[in-house]
């Protein structure tokens, strides 16, 4: 699986209850939220602004992604935003026909992940890393409460040693520990700028002081969510 298959993901109108980001054909499908949701339309609500649900069986929605990559639809399946229990059920699953390879989640220096990036590590599931520089910060979805990434001092003092941004610093932090990155950005230099990763590295005490500062608090919490019977944030990971 490359990251640049995964960076091209949509959305598409669904058949299945679960939202799925598809891929054009033989690329990487990704169901991307353990919560449900019906219908075609995005976020569907009822008259009182509430969200609706799906009823969910998650182990019904592996076998219908199992089925597409059996159909020659999908090159690999990966799930999004599962936690470790939702990762068992399908691993425990009877008649499991393939793993996901991958989980992806919200991964930076302020979002280490090191437990459930152990666990997917033992099963040999690659952890995807979004918001992997610490997200737009656009109020309407993100929790702004937990401070810049980019402005960190260790990232940026870090950065001036090798000539490279906080931003690249962050992203080659998670790919030396076997994290893919999905950066996301409409500058052109910026986006040139998140690839030149590649061409230097970090050594295990700066690796160990990026881990430090890992602060277990989210950017994206999915709140609208919460009350979903398989919301995936309540478990410790
Ligand atoms: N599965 C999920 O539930 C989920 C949830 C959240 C996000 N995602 C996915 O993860 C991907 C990225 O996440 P994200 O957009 O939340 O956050 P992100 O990639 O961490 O951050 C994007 C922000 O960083 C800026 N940026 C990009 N490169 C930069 C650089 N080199 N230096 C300084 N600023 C830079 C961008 O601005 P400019 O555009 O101005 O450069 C934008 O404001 C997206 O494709 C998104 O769809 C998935």
């Amino acid at each position: 699986m490359s990251t640049s298959t995964l960076l091209s993901c949509q959305w598409l109108s669904r058949d299945s209850p679960f939202r799925t980001s598809v891929l054009p054909p033989l690329s990487p499908a990704v169901v991307l939220s353990p919560s449900s949701l019906p219908g075609d339309a995005i976020y569907p609500r009822d008259e009182n602004g509430k969200f609706i649900y799906h009823e969910t069986n998650l182990c019904a929605t592996w076998e219908a992604m199992e089925a597409c990559k059996d159909a020659g639809l999908a090159k690999s399946i990966g799930v999004s935003n599962f936690n470790r229990r939702q990762l068992e059920m399908i691993l425990n699953k009877p008649g499991l026909k393939h793993k996901p390879v991958s989980n992806q989640v919200e991964c930076h220096p302020y979002f280490t992940q090191p437990k459930l990036l152990e666990f997917c590590r033992q099963h040999d599931i690659v952890i995807v890393g979004y918001s992997p520089l610490g997200t737009s910060r656009d109020e309407t979805w993100v929790n702004v409460s937990s401070p810049p990434l980019l402005e960190d001092p260790v990232l940026n003092a870090i950065g001036k040693k090798y000539s490279k941004t906080a931003a690249q610093v962050a992203l080659r932090f998670n790919i030396q520990r076997g994290v893919v990155v999905i950066p996301k950005s409409f500058n052109p230099q910026r986006i040139r700028e998140n690839f030149q990763i590649f061409d230097f590295s970090l050594t295990e005490k700066e690796m160990k002081e990026i881990e430090a500062l890992n602060k277990n608090v989210r950017y994206v919490e999915l709140l609208m969510w919460r009350d979903h019977p398989e919301y995936p944030f309540n478990d410790e990971y």
